[in-house]
């Protein structure tokens, strides 16, 4: 079996991915507006040789008919959170090899500030940083609050994709990647080296210089998790990396070889693409314990949480159903994949699954060797690249995994012991190059010459 990645899945507020466990005696989480928090989490990771730490984002709240329910205020629900990429600027100065991997949207951000802010951390970071690229499945209340049109699902992959051309023209077409002289006898950069970019889009557009010279990795490793058909085909021809969501071998298998048939149809390697799915585990001396541990994780939350998380994804107010229809009947513009996934159930079986982990990863809960026997599982039989590691609470998962599930793999020699480069690209994809390969379609962005050369 192949070598696996391993990154430790994280956001920047108290609770996390539609599940309250704040109330957890044992759940740090509550501390995520302290740096200490995060200093001390990114520390555990790079310790134990995970190769990143990931901040996912949201724009937006929970809305049921107009209003944001009362609980989410109570419970820490949907906000506040702290801008993921102001935490991974800090935890660059806590950690040297880590991997800080955020999810930016492009239905918020505007392509030239963000070009310069993602340069930036690439920079300072030497080349640590990936970047999740979401079209905001929570769309409908994160277009109120920037005062922006509403786009519609696919509209919005069509978006991104317009999104993607401008930030490619700015981190690989403006600067070369020894533009930057600083010869203080000579010059301090190579004039025939910086090009004006010219972009005009459907979307977005732009005329001039790039702000940041070609930072380490050119262009930050590119993440993706998009899941409905548009989502996919976006994946298979910009992301490097891809997320899917816990599953078992047959749903995950199924996953995989879409992707792959995606980046195949982009002209790329089927392996160009790593897929990494969530993995959540409770982890107990004996199965028994284990399962007594995640009942109190169970307890520790409000079923009230479940109506407004998953509004809050869909736009979709289940209590508003009767519990035996069928979820086949409902449609979104929101996060179509978190209906699509509970296809065959009801609107009552989905509050249930949605009350024990949200739109997280069911955890495998068992003994160390049981959890690793799944992984290797999952790994082998679905064609994964790695996980992406969701706690159930904080540290004490990362912890559990590390000191008692992460052994076993190193024994069973399908987790390293090192981390193999410098870069994040060099190490998640295995290429022994920092930057993008020739295929991907941000390299025909490149100055003539480059492409030429390469
Ligand atoms: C592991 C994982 C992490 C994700 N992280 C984020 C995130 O940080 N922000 C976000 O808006 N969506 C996130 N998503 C959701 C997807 O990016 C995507 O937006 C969602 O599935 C809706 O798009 P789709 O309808 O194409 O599937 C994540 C999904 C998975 C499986």
């Amino acid at each position: 079996m192949r070598r696996l990645r391993f990154g430790l899945f994280e956001n920047a507020q108290a609770n996390d991915s539609g599940t309250a466990t704040w109330r957890h005696p044992d759940n740090q989480r509550v501390r995520f507006d302290e740096l200490a928090y995060w200093r001390d989490l990114a520390r555990l990771c790079e310790d134990a040789r995970l190769d990143f730490l990931f901040l996912a984002d949201a724009w937006g709240w929970a809305d049921v008919n107009g209003e944001r329910p009362e609980i989410c205020s109570v419970e820490g629900l949907d906000l506040p959170r702290l801008d993921p990429a102001v935490v991974a600027a800090a935890l660059m100065s806590q950690t040297e090899q880590l991997g800080l991997v955020m999810t930016g949207s492009i239905l918020t951000e505007q392509p030239y500030a963000f070009a310069r802010r993602m340069a930036s951390l690439d920079q300072l970071s030497g080349g640590r940083i990936g970047w999740n690229v979401v079209t905001t499945g929570t769309a409908e209340t994160a277009v109120q609050a920037f005062g922006v049109p509403m786009v519609a699902h696919d509209e919005r992959y069509r978006m991104a994709d317009d999104f993607m051309e401008l930030v490619y023209k700015l981190w690989e077409g403006a600067w070369e990647p020894d533009a930057l002289v600083k010869d203080k006898a000579g010059v301090f950069a190579d004039p025939s080296k910086v090009h004006r970019i010219a972009h005009e889009g459907p979307y977005f557009r732009s005329h001039g210089y790039g702000n940041t010279a070609y930072s380490p990795q050119g262009t930050p490793v590119l993440f993706q998790a998009g899941a409905s058909p548009a989502g996919r085909a976006f994946g298979g021809k910009h992301g490097e990396c891809m997320f899917i969501g816990a599953g078992s071998v047959a749903q995950l298998a199924e996953h995989t070889r879409a992707i792959r048939a995606e980046a195949v149809a982009s002209g790329r390697p089927a392996d160009a693409v790593k897929i990494m799915s969530a993995f959540a585990c409770v982890v107990g001396k004996t199965t028994t314990d284990a399962q007594r541990k995640y009942q109190r994780v169970l307890d520790a939350q409000s079923p009230e949480v479940a109506v407004a998380s998953y509004a809050w994804f869909t736009g979709l107010d289940l209590s508003s159903y009767e519990p035996d229809t069928p979820m086949t009947e409902l449609h979104t513009e929101l996060s179509q994949t978190q209906v699509a996934r509970f296809a065959g159930l009801t609107v009552g079986d989905v509050l249930k699954d949605w009350h024990a982990h949200g739109v997280g990863a069911k955890p495998v809960v068992g003994t160390p060797e049981e959890i690793a026997d799944r992984m290797c599982e999952l790994a082998e039989g679905a064609d994964l690249d790695g996980f992406l590691l969701s706690p159930v609470i904080q540290p004490g998962s990362t912890q559990d995994f590390v000191e008692h599930v992460l052994p076993i793999l190193r024994e069973r020699g399908v987790a390293g012991t090192e981390y193999e480069g410098a870069t994040l690209r060099e190490r998640l994809l295995g290429t022994g190059s920092a930057t993008l390969p020739a295929e991907h379609p941000a390299a025909a962005h490149r100055p003539a010459a480059l492409r030429r050369a390469a």
